[in-house]
């Protein structure tokens, strides 16, 4: 790190989606309110001309380059943001590590369990700080659901059920990507994409699946190649994992649930855990809205209308409506925050353990899938 406030010196490898996400990111730092780290873009390294061309309006990117060990040889990077194809993700991430580097790497975190361990292992070789993103759980609603839930408030736990859905794959004519074939994406298909988003709040909030009965499906089996032919889609495009997990010291059901062909969901992240005292629910279909349960002489379910409550405080009026490029700053702010020793009892980004866990639980829906049967969960 350098001096100063403690600037957070970024380099960014692969500048598509994701990567101009956290380029808009960095750009409004400064609407985080006291905060005690800087951040600060540096370089970027993507193989096409035109998202480089893009980052050339970010004031404070000096070096652009097609060669990401270029990027890793700078000595005015601290922290690498990793945002590529899946196959690419254990490559990139050691050779990150390798570099002396710290890393925010994208999820899944590797392409399978393989990988997402030797990552994992290199990072505690390495002693260098390393989060894996999901951004979802740092909006105001994933945050009251989970103050809740460690308020003990919801009594036994009856059953959790978390997921993300999307469903522009319901259209036979969007092109196929690297998001839709194995060999890239992965042989988790869309656990690997959707997935870390589903475990965050449960890894964390402890809630660890013992053992999974999948049920996956593959809907379209090809699609347009975007050059007037066809090519094969041969990834899992929905996954509904029934799992179980021990929450003080009681089996309870908790079902994940990821799907690219959810039905009018364009980008829901939900999360509900009912109790037999209270319960919770929070979905980005409905952002301002927060509902809770509570068993009273009546039992009722409040609907809570939510403001720009964040976890780090920013200069944004407190009625306002937080979307997704917030979550996003939010976790950044997260990173940035830990790294600096000063995320306190705030909610941090994933660790590598849980990374690993989230591809132990994956690993078992294949196999549960497979077989026909119920998985152990990291007996693989
Ligand atoms: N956190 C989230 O909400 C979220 C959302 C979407 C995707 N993702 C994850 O982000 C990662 C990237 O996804 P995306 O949607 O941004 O994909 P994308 O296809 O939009 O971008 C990937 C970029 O990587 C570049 N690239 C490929 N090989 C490279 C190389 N060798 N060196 C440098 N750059 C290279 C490509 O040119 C492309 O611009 C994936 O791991 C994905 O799962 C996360």
């Amino acid at each position: 790190m350098s001096n100063a406030k403690q600037t957070m010196r970024v380099g960014i490898i692969g500048g598509g989606l994701m990567g101009r996400e956290a380029a808009s990111a960095f750009g409004r730092w400064f609407v985080l309110d006291n905060f005690p780290v800087q951040a600060e873009l540096i370089a970027v390294c993507d193989l096409q001309e035109k998202l480089l061309d893009w980052f050339r309006q970010v004031p404070t990117v000096r070096l652009l380059t097609k060669d990401h060990h270029e990027l890793l040889r700078s000595r005015e990077v601290d922290v690498v943001y990793v945002a590529v194809p899946h196959n690419l993700h254990e490559k990139m991430y050691l050779d990150v590590l390798n570099a002396g580097k710290e890393l925010l790497a994208e999820k899944p975190f590797g392409i399978d369990l393989q990988a997402a361990r030797n990552i994992r292992n290199a990072a505690v070789k390495s002693g260098r700080f390393v989060r894996c993103s999901s951004e979802f759980p740092f909006l105001p609603g994933g945050q009251r659901v989970i103050q809740a839930a460690q308020s003990g408030q919801f009594g036994r736990i009856l059953e959790i059920r978390c997921g993300f859905w999307h469903s522009s794959d319901l259209d036979p004519n969007k092109p196929v990507n690297w998001k839709r074939q194995t060999k890239t994406c992965g042989e988790i298909g869309v656990m690997g994409d959707l997935g870390m988003h589903v475990v965050h709040v449960p890894f964390r909030l402890g809630w660890k699946p013992l053992r999974v009965y999948a049920q996956l499906q593959k809907i379209y089996t090809q699609r347009p190649d975007g050059k007037g032919g066809i090519a094969p889609c041969d990834t899992w495009d929905n996954a509904m994992l029934h799992t179980e997990a021990l929450i003080n010291g009681e089996e309870v059901p908790m079902r994940l649930e990821m799907k690219r062909l959810a039905p009018g969901e364009t980008n829901t992240w939900f999360i509900e855990v009912l109790g037999t005292d209270g319960g919770a629910r929070f979905s980005t279909k409905e952002p301002k809205t927060l509902w809770l349960f509570e068993r009273g002489q009546e039992q009722v379910w409040q609907r809570i209308d939510l403001g720009y409550q964040m976890i780090f405080p920013t200069i944004t009026g407190g009625v306002f409506e937080p979307g997704f490029p917030d979550c996003f700053l939010q976790m950044w702010a997260a990173y940035g925050a830990e790294r600096a020793g000063q995320l306190g009892n705030r909610f941090g980004c994933v660790t590598p353990d849980e990374a690993v866990l989230s591809h132990e639980l994956f690993a078992a829906a294949l196999e549960s899938h497979a077989k026909k049967n119920i998985a152990v969960v990291g007996s693989g």
